[in-house]
């Protein structure tokens, strides 16, 4: 099947079934999207697909063929997205495990939102869970992230 990744249409050899996460990390070698839980409870595989934040491990890879996919490296060929930059300024990553998560559902947030405030901020981030509890400084990263998005 066909799948628009990053701008880019591939061809895939997948049974339909497949979760979009693992044809994203075993089939097409992006391995910066995150396994966490598998089940759609900590965040750690979001992507967007049409630009809505989605959990990649429960998506049925054949549900999104055809529609247009965005991971975390496809956010800028050498990290100078504004979330990318703000998550660099303020040290926000610890063990990094569920920073690709964090920052896609950053992304998706501030494209609907582009000032969140605190509430805003909170409940974007309800299913992304870090345990390192770098939860603060994603806070504030994502303030940063509104800024630089506007400079
Ligand atoms: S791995 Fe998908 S939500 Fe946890
Ligand atoms: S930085 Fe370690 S789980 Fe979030």
């Amino acid at each position: 099947m066909k799948l628009h990744v990053n701008g880019t249409e591939h061809e895939v050899d997948a049974p339909p079934d497949m979760p979009l996460l693992w044809v994203l990390r075993d089939l097409m070698g992006l391995t910066g999207t995150k396994f966490g839980c598998g089940i759609a409870q900590c965040g750690a595989c979001t992507v967007h697909v049409d630009g809505e934040p989605r959990r990649s491990c429960v998506t049925p890879v054949e549900a999104v063929a055809g529609k247009p996919i965005t991971t975390i490296e496809g956010l800028s060929p050498d990290g100078s997205h504004p979330v990318q930059r703000a998550w660099a300024e303020l040290d926000v990553v610890q063990c990094g495990y569920c920073q690709s998560g964090q920052i896609m559902t950053t992304v998706a947030l501030l494209a609907q939102v582009p000032s969140p405030d605190d509430q805003d901020i909170d409940r974007a981030f309800s299913g992304n869970l870090c345990r390192c509890g770098t939860y603060q400084r994603i806070r504030a990263a994502v303030h940063r992230a509104a800024e630089l998005g506007k400079a």
